[in-house]
């Protein structure tokens, strides 16, 4: 027995559709979480509608009323969700159909899902947008927290994972601060884009009624209305812009915790990770894991995943919208609460991690970290060209190393069998703190420039 044909759009259909057409066509499932956003667009549309003179204002009111029953039955958990009505557009109307009988069939007027659907969708998008941002500058402030508390602790900077030169705890904060900050900007300048209303482009080409489609491009919070209605039911950049600058944010943070597993190993012990960011072993009594960075660290593969399965199912499509753009919805949703889980875990951690002072210092002191400062200074004392003190200053290094001990701890005299010029000011440049201090160039890690970029961040994120 076939199943009969639906409610919506069956009065061609003889038959109802195959069990697995219902399952594969279906969106409901996940379409659901657009469901305020649906019922905003629809109570906009109605209102606009009878704005026109479309339809009577009675018709309008009983729609308006029908909607925010059917949206207090949504939130309150009682709403039945129909596989057989496909997608939240017309479980929606068919409920209100159920509730206000009549007026509820004129709803549809001059609008389109194809048009209902982007429209839903960019409020969503939109509202991540914000979450997102909000969710970053929670993290940004966390970051400050640290970068104050240890503007001028002494630390290795690395290049290629090897001790490059020292730097301080702060500046390295601070880093992470400028790159969520860019990360915001990319999500705010990709909002303004989409913040554009298709509702009103109907089915692809427009319609023949007089809506006014700048009034519900108002109501619902867009700066205009979209101007091509072909474009307005084809367009995804949207929801690409969000994945792409959610990917870009989401490495980010995978690259924060990357070093916060290198951090709290016990080759490192730079920091000691809260234990309420932390899971023990099951067989192994003494392990602290930072299960919550590994997970944020691998989060860009799902999130990155999305933009590319999107921009494959959108790549080659013909104008205008095809039901291969269904597709989109998942992919936004996984990486956009996966992104926002990955956000509050790093900012739990951030706020609760402990560096550890003295390691850090120690660190910054071993693998001949000033050995830039040592050339610097023959350059600076002795008028050398920069490539021989380069010269010089490697000839140093490797006495050093085959004598075990660290540049500051060579004496005078066997300085002076490398470079006869080399005088007793040396030792000044030798120690990480001296190095740290002499870096006073703008953007520089000096703890001067750090403080001045810490006012900076504070005023800004006020
Ligand atoms: N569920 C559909 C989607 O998510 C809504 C639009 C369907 N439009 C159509 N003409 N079949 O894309």
């Amino acid at each position: 027995m076939t199943k009969s044909s639906n409610a919506m759009w069956g009065g061609r259909f003889a038959a109802g559709p195959d069990a697995i057409m219902e399952a594969i066509n279906a969106s409901i499932d996940f379409d659901k979480r657009m469901a305020r956003q649906d019922i905003e667009g629809s109570r906009a549309h109605a209102a606009m509608l009878a704005a026109q003179g479309i339809i009577s204002d009675s018709d309008a009111n009983a729609i308006r009323e029908g909607l925010l029953t059917v949206l207090s039955e949504i939130e309150g958990g009682s709403f039945q969700y129909s596989k057989a009505l496909e997608d939240i557009h017309m479980n929606v109307e068919a409920r209100l159909k159920e509730i206000i009988g009549e007026p509820a069939g004129r709803l549809h007027t001059a609008r389109s899902r194809n048009d209902q659907v982007a429209t839903d969708f960019r409020l969503w998008v939109r509202d991540q947008c914000d979450a997102v941002d909000s969710a970053l500058e929670t993290l940004m402030q966390a970051l400050l927290g640290q970068a104050e508390a240890g503007a001028d602790w002494v630390m290795p900077g690395f290049t290629h994972l090897q001790t490059a030169q020292p730097v301080t705890w702060g500046h390295h904060m601070l880093a992470y601060v400028e790159m969520l900050n860019r990360d915001r900007s990319r999500f705010a300048d990709a909002r303004k884009r989409m913040n554009e209303s298709p509702l009103g482009a109907a089915a692809l080409a427009g319609t023949g009624f007089n809506i006014d489609r700048h009034m519900t491009a108002a109501e619902l919070g867009f700066d205009r209305p979209t101007s091509n209605s072909l474009d307005s039911t084809a367009d995804r950049d949207f929801a690409l812009e969000f994945l792409s600058a959610a990917s870009i944010c989401a490495m980010h943070l995978s690259r924060f915790a990357e070093e916060l597993v290198i951090w709290s190993s016990a080759q490192f012990r730079f920091v000691v990770m809260s234990d309420q960011w932390s899971t023990g072993s099951s067989i192994m009594p003494q392990k602290k894991n930072p299960d919550a960075a590994e997970l944020i660290r691998a989060k860009i593969g799902r999130i990155f995943g999305a933009n590319v399965a999107l921009m494959t199912v959108m790549k080659g499509l013909p104008l205008t919208y095809s039901k291969d753009m269904q597709e989109d919805k998942e992919q936004v949703f996984d990486a956009a609460d996966n992104l926002m889980l990955s956000l509050a875990a790093m900012t739990g951690m951030v706020e609760t991690m402990m560096p550890q002072r003295d390691n850090l210092r120690g660190a910054a002191a071993n693998g001949f970290s000033t050995a830039t400062d040592l050339a610097d200074w023959l350059v600076r004392e002795l008028g050398m060209p920069f490539r021989d003190a380069h010269h010089v200053t490697g000839a140093l290094v490797a006495m050093a190393e085959s004598k075990g001990c660290d540049l500051p701890d060579l004496s005078l005299d066997e300085m002076k069998s490398v470079n006869e010029g080399i005088t007793e000011g040396v030792f000044d440049v030798l120690t990480v703190e001296a190095s740290v201090m002499s870096r006073q160039s703008y953007g520089g890690t000096s703890p001067i420039r750090v403080n001045e970029q810490i006012a900076r961040w504070k005023e800004e994120l006020k």
